[in-house]
């Protein structure tokens, strides 16, 4: 495997790992994944919640990862981490790469190294953390094969992988600048449970078995979205994620909901204990169920997508994932849902997009790697629709 297609070994945990205590309660949670470096994003978000605590709730914010991409220039790397690390975060894979930046050696020395841990039969290991919500436990040797630390599928194309593998490079570079913010993301956890009410939720970067896991992306999920499949270039060989292994996933994790991103597509999907996925053809179909008894202790995976980026077609905003007490559906709402007594929606994040543009092309002119992966998305989104994120049954009357 090469870097950027490789799930490094500390990345990953097991499920259980949510099943410890909540170590945030919150009324109204941001689940904010994929800012990707994006501070106009940010300054929107900061708004959303001033504009909801006028109205007298209490919002809380999570950084779910990712918050750094494109923010190659000092003055957004310091801004984007110093404002973020003012509330709760967690690490995504970029930060989990920045976080070792301080460490990472040349080629030669790295050489020099594995050559002295042969000669003293050096032991070292990663560790697998099964129980805990701290930090990402860091090998004293860096890890240089991890690239961006994406964990890309096969049906990414390697140009995709080498461009993001170039822009992380550039980033870390960046990072040296700021040895203080590096330990600040060298501290933060890669899961959280957080308490809402009395529902238990787990906060991650990926999927509950790896920070970059791509089991929650939108396209792995069953029933499966053929025509997402078919655009994206999925091979039979891929893996999908079954109705059952999501159950398996909420019973070991003994959560009601998982709020995930790094899958730059978002979407969100309820989970009964009862439906046999596997007899369905099309997402489409779910929306048939005819027994209100299989609406019963539903369970969701809701996906972001990307809060620094456009998430639909012919459109440019970023997405935040809002849970909360309050039952009203918020009135920007793109899809949502009652469940557990909590309110879930989609948020539109609709940032500066004329100050936007300009920061990107300073930093990323036309021919850089980040211009030709990511402007056209930025200007037009991807290719995906609003009604293929929204992956769940009607609640019936
Ligand atoms: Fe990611």
């Amino acid at each position: 495997m090469s870097a950027g297609r490789t799930c490094p070994l500390h990345y990953r945990y097991q499920p259980e790992i949510f099943r410890s205590k909540a170590t945030l309660h919150a009324e109204t949670l941001y689940v904010i994944g994929g800012l990707y470096g994006n501070p106009d994003a940010l300054e929107t978000i900061l708004n959303m919640k001033a504009e909801e605590e006028r109205r007298g709730q209490t919002v809380t914010l999570l950084f779910n990862g990712d918050f750094n991409w494109f923010n190659r220039d000092a003055e957004s790397f310091e801004q984007i981490n110093r404002s973020v690390l003012q509330h709760f975060a967690l690490q995504g894979n970029v930060e989990a790469e920045l976080s070792q930046s301080l460490e990472k050696v040349s080629p030669t020395e790295i050489n020099k190294t594995e050559i002295n841990k042969t000669e003293t039969n050096s032991t070292e290991t990663n560790i697998i953390e099964t129980n805990s919500t701290g930090p990402v436990p860091q090998s004293s040797a860096s890890n240089p094969d991890a690239g961006c630390g994406c964990n890309y599928p096969s049906y990414v194309s390697q140009g995709v992988v080498d461009r993001s593998n170039t822009i992380a490079q550039e980033l870390e570079k960046q990072a040296r600048a700021f040895p203080d913010i590096v330990e600040g993301l060298k501290a933060l956890p890669r899961t959280m449970t957080v308490e809402i009410g009395t529902q238990r939720i787990g906060v991650l970067h990926g999927d509950p078995e790896s920070m970059a896991g791509w089991k929650f992306s939108v396209e792995a999920m069953e029933p499966p979205d053929r025509d997402l499949r078919t655009s994206l270039g999925w091979s039979k060989d891929e893996e999908n994620t079954t109705e059952s292994q999501v159950w398996d996933y909420f019973q070991r994790a003994n959560v009601t909901a998982f709020a995930c991103t790094h899958t730059c597509l978002p979407f969100a999907q309820d989970f009964r204990p009862s439906v046999d996925f596997s007899q369905h053809e099309s997402a489409n179909q779910l929306r048939d169920f005819p027994n209100p008894k299989q609406f019963e202790d539903r369970r969701i995976v809701i996906n972001n997508g990307s809060a620094g980026m456009a998430n639909f077609q012919g459109t440019t905003f970023g997405l935040l994932t809002r849970i909360s007490v309050h039952p009203k559906r918020p009135e920007a709402s793109l899809y949502g849902t009652s469940l557990a007594n909590l309110r879930f929606d989609a948020l539109p994040i609709h940032f500066d997009m004329t100050r936007w543009t300009n920061r990107f092309l300073n930093n990323w002119p036309e021919g850089s790697p980040a211009h030709t992966s990511y402007f056209g998305r930025i200007q037009n989104g991807p290719n995906f629709w609003v009604e293929q994120a929204r992956r769940w049954q009607p609640v019936p009357a």
